[in-house]
């Protein structure tokens, strides 16, 4: 289409982003610990797009003069654009896009040279919110969700030089998976790694590996999906175990259950054991990482590889000072030294997907993790876009993670009104991950029924373990409420404390009635951790909140945009009180 007639039609297309919603990026997993990526990563180009002009006049066509070369006049110059770090959250970059919400174009050239192989993709590790992408002039799709990494097949359009170019849209919106409304800040941009990934004509899209749940410890079970080819021949083998099994491919797929030679030695927080595993098919070698471990729940509790265990816990935010939800390795592994400090054994990852590496670095230290998908509050429930875009997000977080041996929890969302359209979203989502994965225990932080003081939510039929958001003595004032509603409860699984806390102001010290000081909230952790040595149902808690975090709703000159409930401040160099409540708590 020649630019005159598309400016006619984009000044007058207000429904320009369907045409684009038509092609979804969805369901693109490809099992990737351990491939060899090369980095698309460094400065790219940007500019703010308030209007989203790129999509509605089509900037990615390049259209540059008309059939006869007489130059049309542009609305933008990819390569004199300013430069904006990819990962990273434009929030941070630049004063004026601290609070954008909105659309800002990304792009750079890069160099491609083929080394052999019959097809590459480019793998996204996150963008937040949605992602329009396009190579060379050409739509790949659009992906939808915050936190979960997504796969374009870029192989027959990458030349020699080529054009990247995405359009991230940060806006919240009432549909949206978490909706327009959250407690934690809309940070933007593509701000997880960007890379290449090459790959032979056929190779391993899907490799799954664990303990056989209910094999008494002793087999594993392993299933391969392969992307590219019907039948043939897959390996594992795991050099520590001896063993090396065949595993037959049909209708692009296989799987078995084996007792490895040699017995595992069993993952779990204390001995972080883990082996590697390589997964062959054709000319595609996986290498992964695997610790074997079994977690179970019962009406009596929760058990790692057969043992009775209590999450000693703390949630946190993806949210970093420095770095925003672009946080870095060094800063993940920070902050689970700081848990391992306060006798933790055990983090909530809210309110959505953290980075890979979050897992991963946990599968190495020896934490446990309760990892959930952005089904907060107010979702719109009655929308079955809304629903697609949560199981999209669920399948794409169990797909990542599902050889992480830290992660025991999916949680499928938080704090949700006990209504029909929401029990019946949060059934699907729930019976959804046991199809995924039936390895794991489904969760959902749930709320107290206040009315009947009772814990009562009907998802709790659903799920394994019950996750209770309760905050007496803080949004409660009247603490002697809490130990009756946990006498009213008779709940048939165990239950986690899956948030309590208050806000204290990191250094400001008074008496225990003050608001916002450090003396308050310590003594609201003492009182709380009283109560729940009176509750024999408790399989854990994990306290709100590991760290303050940057939050627009919190406008309190002592929280200045912060949620303050953090046992650190976010910098972490400052210990509330709070903190040594609970590692001596932890530490019994
Ligand atoms: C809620 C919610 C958190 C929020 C916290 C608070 O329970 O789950 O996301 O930040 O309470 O009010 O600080």
């Amino acid at each position: 289409m020649d630019i005159t007639g598309n400016f006619q039609e984009n000044i007058h297309a207000e429904d320009y982003e369907s045409a684009y919603l038509a092609k979804r990026l969805e369901n693109t997993h490809i099992t990737d610990y351990g491939r060899e990526g090369e980095s698309l990563n460094g400065m790219w180009r940007y500019a703010v797009d308030q209007y989203d002009t790129c999509l509605r006049a089509k900037w990615f066509e390049e259209n540059y003069a008309d059939e006869a070369g007489r130059a049309y006049p542009l609305d933008f110059s990819f390569d004199n654009w300013a430069l904006m770090p990819v990962p990273s959250c434009w929030n941070l970059q630049a004063e004026k896009l601290f609070l954008h919400e909105g659309s800002i174009v990304y792009t750079r050239r890069f160099t491609y040279e083929n080394h052999g192989e019959d097809r590459v993709f480019i793998r996204f590790g996150a963008a937040n919110y949605q992602a329009a992408v396009f190579i060379n002039k050409q739509y790949m799709g659009m992906h939808l969700g915050g936190s979960t990494p997504f796969y374009v097949e870029a192989t027959g359009v990458l030349e020699k030089e080529n054009r990247i170019l995405v359009v991230v849209n940060n806006t919240r919106r009432r549909t949206n998976v978490p909706c327009d409304n959250t407690d934690w800040f809309n940070y933007g941009g593509l701000y997880r790694d960007v890379e290449i990934l090459r790959l032979p004509k056929s190779f391993i899209q899907d490799f799954k590996i664990s303990l056989e749940p209910g094999s008494d410890l002793k087999r594993i079970t392993a299933s391969i999906r392969v992307n590219g080819a019907d039948t043939g021949t897959a390996y594992i083998s795991i050099p520590e175990l001896k063993t090396k099994i065949e595993v037959p491919i049909a209708d692009g797929k296989g799987g078995l259950t084996f007792e490895p030679s040699v017995r595992p030695v069993l993952w779990d927080v204390e001995n972080p054991k883990l082996y590697d595993v390589e997964a062959s098919f054709g000319k595609d070698l996986l290498k992964e990482r695997i610790g074997f471990r079994e977690i179970k729940a019962d009406a009596g509790g929760v058990y790692l590889n057969g043992k009775k265990i209590f999450l000693k816990g703390v949630c946190a935010h993806e949210d970093s000072a420095a770095n925003g939800k672009a946080q870095t390795e060094d800063e993940i592994r920070e902050n689970y030294r700081l848990a391992k400090e306060m006798n933790a054994n055990f983090m909530r990852l809210a309110h959505y997907p953290h980075s890979e590496m979050a897992a991963r670095i946990a599968d190495e230290v020896g934490i446990l993790l309760w990892e959930e998908i952005a089904v907060y509050w107010a979702i719109a429930f009655d929308n079955p876009n809304t629903y697609r875009d949560a199981e999209n997000q669920l399948t794409e977080l169990v797909n990542r993670d599902i050889n992480r041996a830290s992660v025991i929890i999916w949680s499928i969302g938080n704090e949700n009104a006990d209504t029909d359209d929401r029990l019946d979203f949060m059934r699907k989502l729930a019976q959804k991950t046991r199809e995924l994965d039936p390895t794991r225990l489904v969760s959902a932080a749930c709320l107290i029924n206040h009315d009947e003081m009772i814990i009562a939510d009907r998802l709790i039929e659903y799920i394994d373990i019950i996750g209770i958001n309760e905050y007496y003595g803080w949004y409660i004032p009247d603490f002697s409420q809490l130990l009756k509603v946990f006498e009213n409860s008779k709940p048939a699984k165990p239950v986690i404390i899956s948030e309590f806390g208050a806000d204290a102001r990191a250094g400001f010290r008074g008496t225990a009635d003050e608001m916002f000081s450090e003396d308050k909230q310590a003594d609201i952790f003492r009182r709380q951790i009283e109560v729940f040595r009176k509750v024999p149902y408790l399989c854990g808690i994990s306290p709100w909140i590991f760290f303050d975090f940057r939050c627009p709703r919190r406008t309190h000159f002592m929280q200045d945009y912060t949620n303050i409930k953090g046992l650190l401040t976010m910098d972490k160099t400052h210990k509330k009180l709070a903190f040594d409540v609970l590692r001596e708590y932890y530490g019994e």
